[in-house]
């Protein structure tokens, strides 16, 4: 390199530095939520008499009436139409790396086809997921952590040359924007790999794909994509959202490691961060075989109850990304309480199955405390399936019992080492045992 280009980059590398430590200074300065829970309880409670049906006192009421409403309300008023089933095949298999040290057997790459019911926009008129699966040395099956990231699979695995990032296209903070050691520092050193060697140390597998691949996360570049995954005949306000087109193909990645003889088909686990918490949730809500989940800063249309219009409001949401929901959900901007239903009751369609709501204490746009609040709310039906209450009563103090857990942790939004630390002892404790027992 010569003298000149030295320059200009030592003076670009300083520039950003100083760029980026007046930036952490100032969302350093961003307040804290308060320790001491506020807000009103979730509304409506989640097994009392709603609309024309009845107070819910059973197990067979939840699931045989209550859950197929809450569904259909939650489809109609906030994500739209979920896509119809699909088929898939197995496009490609091909080794990444067999590493001679360390927990990690095998990270290989498998080429999915989703045989959607209608061609769309996408390459040869379906989508292709290309999904990176790594599973541990030893003996399995394992139990398998899935979940989707925001920028591709190059960022997933920097290290490892030839990894194609999706051929779609990526929202401006991926596609060739922040350089990577800016991303970590201000979204934390997991915000787009997770802790592969631990997980393989702790024994479980990690299955990570860009959801991108099936709804591109930019607003009017995903509309063709998404009304050709809307169900024929949904009304247009009802369309399908990038939410539940993302979580969606969740459910197609379940059926490529349900049936993947190295894992165990009875703990895939689901997670993800932010929009693809909101994902991950309802995903299972609408799927049964995700054996658990980890929402981290979900928020709204996560976690956090959002009749209350704390955090980020319906209008903020469905100006920034209208293509997330349903067009309909943008008729609720300034009247959230309007919605029929709120995201205590996502929560309660995953009963009776272990939820972590991870959140973080500046981040007052992801609602910590909302959160909380939807956690309490969904608890009523988790007791149907007799499981104990959650009985957290501090933010800060989680009470590691229940299969209903929330922790708040210092600092922003983004993915640190002691959210995952939080997941796995969370998987350890609830679902990660042999799946004899
Ligand atoms: C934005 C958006 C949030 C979302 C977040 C994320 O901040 O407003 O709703 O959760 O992006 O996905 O990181």
């Amino acid at each position: 390199m010569g003298l000149r280009r030295k320059l200009v980059l030592g003076a670009v590398l300083i520039v950003t530095g100083l760029a980026l430590s007046a930036g952490g200074c100032a969302l350093q300065r961003l307040p804290n939520v308060p320790q001491e829970i506020t807000g009103p309880p979730a509304s409506p409670p989640v097994l009392a008499a709603f609309k024309s049906d009845p107070a819910v006192q059973t197990q067979e009421d939840w699931q045989d009436r209550r859950a197929p409403l809450l569904k259909a309300r939650f489809q109609s008023e906030i994500y739209g139409a979920m896509p119809g089933p699909a088929a898939y095949e197995i496009v490609s298999r091909e080794l990444l790396q067999k590493p001679e040290k360390g927990a990690i057997g095998t990270i290989e790459r498998i080429t999915i086809a989703i045989k959607t019911a209608q061609a769309g926009p996408w390459p040869g008129g379906h989508p292709t997921v290309d999904l990176i699966l790594m599973i541990p040395k030893g003996k399995g099956p394992f139990p398998v952590i899935a979940g989707g990231t925001f920028c591709g699979n190059d960022a997933l695995l920097p290290k490892q040359p030839g990894v194609r990032t999706t051929s779609m296209a990526l929202p401006q903070e991926c596609g060739g924007g922040a350089p990577g050691f800016l991303v970590t520092a201000i979204f934390g050193r997991h915000a787009n790999a997770p802790p592969w060697e631990t997980l393989a140390e702790k024994g479980y597998a990690l299955a990570s794909w860009h959801p991108g691949d099936v709804v591109p996360d930019v607003p009017v570049v995903a509309e063709p994509y998404l009304q050709a995954l809307t169900p024929v005949g949904t009304p247009p306000d009802k369309r399908t959202g990038a939410i539940a087109a993302w979580a969606w193909t969740s459910s197609r990645v379940v059926d490529v490691l349900s049936a993947d003889p190295r894992l165990d088909p009875k703990r895939v686990l689901l997670w993800g961060h932010s929009r693809h918490g909101k994902a991950a949730l309802l995903s299972a809500a609408f799927d049964p075989r995700p054996a658990a989940v980890w929402a981290l800063q979900s928020g709204t249309a996560g976690a956090a109850l959002g009749r209350d219009d704390v955090g980020e409001s319906v209008a903020d949401i469905t100006t920034s990304f209208p293509h997330w929901f349903a067009p309909a959900y943008r008729a609720f901007a300034g009247k959230p309480a309007d919605l029929d239903v709120d995201q205590h009751q996502l929560i309660a369609l995953l009963a009776p199955r272990p939820v972590l709501i991870g959140t973080g204490r500046r981040d007052q746009w992801g609602d910590p405390h909302g959160s909380f609040r939807a956690l309490k709310g969904a608890d009523p039906a988790y007791q149907l399936f007799g499981e104990s209450a959650f009985s957290q009563t501090k933010l800060r103090q989680p009470d590691g019992t229940g299969v209903l857990a929330f922790y708040m942790r210092p600092g922003l939004h983004g993915i640190h080492t002691e959210d995952w630390a939080e997941a796995l002892s969370f998987f350890d404790r609830t679902v990660q045992k042999p799946a004899s027992n």
